[in-house]
């Protein structure tokens, strides 16, 4: 079983949809995934809850609370042993002990940002907390960053010099752009359940296009994902 974890200091930096859109594309391809609730806030649970009630949860893909340390490696522990390819794991914002240890057992990491300066800022303070924890403890885990939120049209100057500070980390080759899509998600359920849902619905033609390119981007994250775990 392989834990991807979402972390960051900066909260609403986008770890969970990240990680809801990972899991979507992920389980789309028959993957069983087991989603740790490492956030006291449980958005993964409500997620899990509104998905149900939309027909639009595969019920392959199970949720293990993971909010201490105990019942992180309870859930570890059983996730592993049921057999599931991969854990991915979403965290709280900030520092703490349990970050930590999902950090260091993780095989593989991802920082969310958007692209304003603070977030940037905060993501920085991330990466380099995580290389520093990881170097304490000898652990190599690749790590990247993943711009969150990116806007589809022009960028502002801002945006772009923001872009150019991150250009020397280590990126997710694509972002992850601002889209209904996505933003919809937490209400809507798995992105790839949700197209099926709409896919005979005629008066949602045009809708389910943007649904589809949305899905497209996942898949390319699950790939990137999946080549990052095979190097
Ligand atoms: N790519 C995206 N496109 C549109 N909206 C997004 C995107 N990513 C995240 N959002 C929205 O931004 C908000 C914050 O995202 P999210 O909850 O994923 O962040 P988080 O880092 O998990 O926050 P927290 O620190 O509170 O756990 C949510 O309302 C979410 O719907
Ligand atoms: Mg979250």
């Amino acid at each position: 079983m392989k834990l991807v974890t979402c972390c960051s200091f900066k909260g609403g930096a986008g770890k969970t949809t990240a990680l809801m859109g990972l899991c979507s594309a992920l389980t789309s391809k028959g993957k069983r995934v087991a989603l740790f609730e490492a956030d006291e806030n449980r958005p993964l649970t409500k997620w899990k809850r509104n998905a149900l009630s939309r027909d639009a949860w595969d019920p392959s893909c199970e949720i293990f609370v993971a909010e201490e340390l105990p019942l992180l490696e309870a859930a570890y522990g059983q996730a592993e042993a049921e057999g599931f390819d991969y854990a991915l794991a979403d965290t709280h914002g900030g520092s703490s002990e349990l970050n930590n240890t999902i950090i260091a057992s993780s095989q593989f990491l991802i920082v969310p940002t958007m692209l304003t300066p603070i977030d940037v800022d905060e993501a920085l303070a991330t990466f380099r907390y995580i290389m520093e924890l990881l170097l304490s403890e000898n652990l190599v885990v690749p790590a990247v960053i993943l711009r969150q939120r990116v806007p589809v049209g022009r960028l502002t100057a801002s945006q772009r010099s923001m872009l150019d500070m991150l250009a020397e980390l280590p990126l997710v080759d694509k972002p992850m752009y601002e889209r209904d899509a996505f933003a919809t998600m937490k209400d809507r359920g798995m992105l790839h359940l949700n197209i099926r849902n709409t896919a005979g619905n005629a008066a949602m033609r045009l809708g389910l296009r943007n649904l589809a390119t949305a899905m497209e981007e996942l898949n390319e994250l699950g790939r990137f994902v999946d080549d990052a775990l095979e190097r």
